[in-house]
């Protein structure tokens, strides 16, 4: 297989390596990853995520199995178990459908590797033509509201939301990006703060519970997220949060727009009521503040439905 990188995923000579989101920004470490099982653990810990780039890790993971000398049989289970590893990124399934008829020929393991790599690629061009179309909506002077990482530590490319921020900047927009610090697993304050300090680009980071004041003083012109499932109505899932900041955006007129690749786009889910939500374990919501045992509800995304969007921007056009 031909080597790729991007700023959290590596094939390079045969192995894969990611860079451990949960260390970050205190630590940036690359870890090995081995087989599938290795993948789908990292998957669901989150060492590596965000819609995009779990498709493209675990295709690459597959292929790699693949390479190493796995069988057909083994790399079927391998492809169920990787693609039931998050359920509510979409990409993830339609990564693993497209790897799926390769497993069909003899050739299996070198078509898997073709199949992944496109993949990879398909998904940074997917990234650039979005990041275009998001600074189109940018001018110079936005103070822009952002929540969880939609960079290039969650895609293969520049990233979604953000990377059309990044976009504007680049082109000498004067900007500045709220981040909201995205609570329980911090992707704003940790992983959106660390892009932003690497770019340059000037933001100021808030807890989530105060994006509310920030709207009231009209501090925001404009919000812009991603999403992790786009029902066929438009409904759409993105990290938790994300429809508080909606509800927040309609009340104060301000623009608000879901920004994600046409793999984030589900036609089988006819509205949000058919997309699962994932719920995750509750000492992430504990912390060392509560009672060791206080009952916990930890869902990872919640549904904002397509009235509050003004609109989705996809790679290939805007709903
Ligand atoms: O749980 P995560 O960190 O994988 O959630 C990520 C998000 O919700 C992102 O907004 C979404 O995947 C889009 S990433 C380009």
């Amino acid at each position: 297989m031909k080597n790729c990188f991007s700023m959290a995923l590596r094939y390079e000579n045969g192995q894969i390596s990611l860079l451990d989101q949960t260390l970050l920004p205190r630590e940036e470490r690359w870890l090995l990853v081995n087989n599938p099982t290795e993948m789908v653990a990292h998957i669901q810990r989150l060492a590596v995520r965000g819609a995009p780039l779990i498709g493209v890790a675990a295709a690459l993971s597959l292929a790699h199995y693949a390479g190493k000398g796995a069988s057909k049989q083994e790399c079927h289970v391998a492809l169920e178990s990787l693609r039931e590893s998050r359920p509510t990124a979409v990409n993830l399934m339609h990564a693993m459908d497209r790897m799926r008829p390769a497993l069909e020929a003899a050739n299996f393991a070198s078509l898997l590797e073709e199949k992944a790599m496109e993949i990879f690629q398909e998904d940074v061009q997917l990234c650039e033509r979005m990041a275009e179309r998001v600074a189109s909506h940018i001018q110079s002077g936005d103070t822009i509201l952002t929540h969880c990482n939609t960079g290039g530590l969650a895609t293969a490319g520049v990233g979604t939301a953000l990377g059309g921020i990044r976009r504007a900047f680049e082109q000498g927009k004067k900007i500045h990006v709220y981040v909201d610090e995205t609570r329980p697993l911090m992707q704003g304050a940790r992983l959106t703060a660390w892009e932003l300090e690497k770019l340059g680009i000037p933001y100021t980071l808030i807890c989530d519970n105060m994006a509310a004041s920030l709207f009231q003083a009209k501090k925001i012109q404009k919000v812009f997220v991603g999403a992790d499932r786009i029902a066929a109505n438009g409904d759409s899932a993105n990290k938790i949060g994300t429809y508080g900041v909606a509800v927040l955006a309609k009340f104060h007129q301000v623009p608000f727009y879901i920004v994600a690749p046409e793999t984030t786009c589900d036609p089988k889910c006819a509205s949000a009521a058919e997309i699962p939500i994932e719920e995750r374990n509750a000492a992430e919501v504990r912390g060392t503040n509560s009672p060791q045992n206080a009952p916990v509800w930890n869902p990872a995304f919640d549904i904002t439905p397509r009235a509050l969007i003004t609109k989705i921007l996809l790679d290939s056009g805007e709903r």
